[in-house]
């Protein structure tokens, strides 16, 4: 198969993810990598076959068909649009900014581009046999939703400011999961949060325990679980109830065995982490967007989604700060 050149930027936890996964797919070759840190990009590039550059270096480039915005969060709007303004295929990891109204205000220079948002958990197989079964109608009709999300531990406090906070970075994934499995917008939030793991996320003005419920026009329920402190690993779990049965999507452990004893059963610890317990997820969306680099695909997740994720993530900021649900 044909490669085509791409560009990686930003290379810290999610960079070193998709990047070693652009380098090592048939469709893509990972020409340069972009990141201020010049020793880390200078590392990451060396280890892929890869040359560091400039983000302007790597744009002006004509045989770098797609980039891979991997940037913190604050940077996703800017660096996303550089690129599909020169002409490029843009995969972006969320969310796809933290400022709806800048994010509204590109919408006409989205409008045909080829960019991928970076919703991992679409991708994930657990979770995509999961919708087969609830779109195949094997629960009867869908009437509730309860998302479980919860990080092993809270990332590391020089990523909270610019994050955008526990709703836009992390609640912002089980938002897009509701939306993608109620099939229906929802219409009404409401969001209870706390700071009970680290009083540093509180004093940086951020929360990291939450509870969220979303309710649609028809009247299906979503309550979404969210905290930065599990103790037992990266807690990953759907369960949809519908009126004639429920699915629901578990954890994965590290192996199947169990071993079964007078004092109990032991097994092995579920995936510690997004970079494990994700891993065939990022693969597959990074296989989606050599289908649209190629021009093979739509792409299945992008502006409009990113849109509409952010929306729900400021109206449970909304809702903390209020107390109140807020109606969309
Ligand atoms: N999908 C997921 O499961 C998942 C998991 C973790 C993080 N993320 C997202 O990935 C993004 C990055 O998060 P991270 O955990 O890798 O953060 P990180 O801090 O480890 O990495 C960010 C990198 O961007 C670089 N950077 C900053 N400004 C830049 C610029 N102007 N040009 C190029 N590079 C720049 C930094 O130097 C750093 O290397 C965030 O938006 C986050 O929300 C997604």
């Amino acid at each position: 198969m044909e490669r085509i050149d791409v560009a990686l930027i930003g290379a810290g936890r999610m960079g070193q993810v998709h990047g070693g996964n652009a380098a090592a797919q048939p469709g893509m070759r990972l020409k340069y990598v972009v990141d201020p840190r010049a020793d880390v990009a200078a590392e990451r590039a060396a280890q892929w076959g890869a040359q560091p550059a400039t983000l302007e270096q790597a744009l002006a480039d004509p045989a770098v068909g797609g980039v891979l915005v991997c940037s913190s969060t604050d940077q996703h709007l800017a660096h996303a649009l550089a690129a599909v303004r020169a002409g490029k295929a843009v995969f972006c990891e969320k969310p796809i900014d933290l400022d709806l109204g800048k994010v509204r205000a590109a919408q006409p220079e989205f409008a045909g581009a080829r960019f991928v948002l970076g919703f991992n958990r679409r991708f994930d197989p657990h979770f995509r046999a999961l919708k087969a079964r609830v779109d195949a109608g094997d629960i009867g009709r869908l009437e509730s939703l309860q998302l479980v999300n919860h990080d092993p531990a809270a990332p590391p406090p020089g990523f909270i400011p610019t994050s955008g906070g526990l709703f836009k970075d992390f609640t912002i994934h089980d938002l897009d999961l509701a939306r993608w499995l109620l099939g229906e917008e929802p219409c009404e939030v409401f969001a209870m949060a706390s700071c009970l793991v680290d009083p540093e996320i509180g004093r940086l003005g951020d929360v990291d325990t939450a509870r969220t419920v979303l309710k649609t026009p028809g009247g299906r329920l979503c309550v979404i679980s969210n905290t930065r402190r599990s103790g037992y690993g990266y807690d990953q779990r759907i369960e949809a109830f519908g009126s004639a049965g429920m699915a629901c999507a578990g954890n994965v452990h590290g192996d199947t065995t169990l071993a079964l004893t007078g004092h109990g059963i032991a097994g092995a610890p579920i995936r510690p982490d997004f970079q494990t317990r994700y891993r065939d997820a990022y693969r597959a969306q990074l296989d989606h967007f050599a289908d649209v680099l190629h021009g093979r695909a739509a792409p299945a997740v992008g502006y409009a989604d990113g849109v509409a994720a952010l929306v729900l993530a400021e109206a449970c900021q909304q809702s903390v700060r209020s107390g109140a649900p807020v109606h969309l």
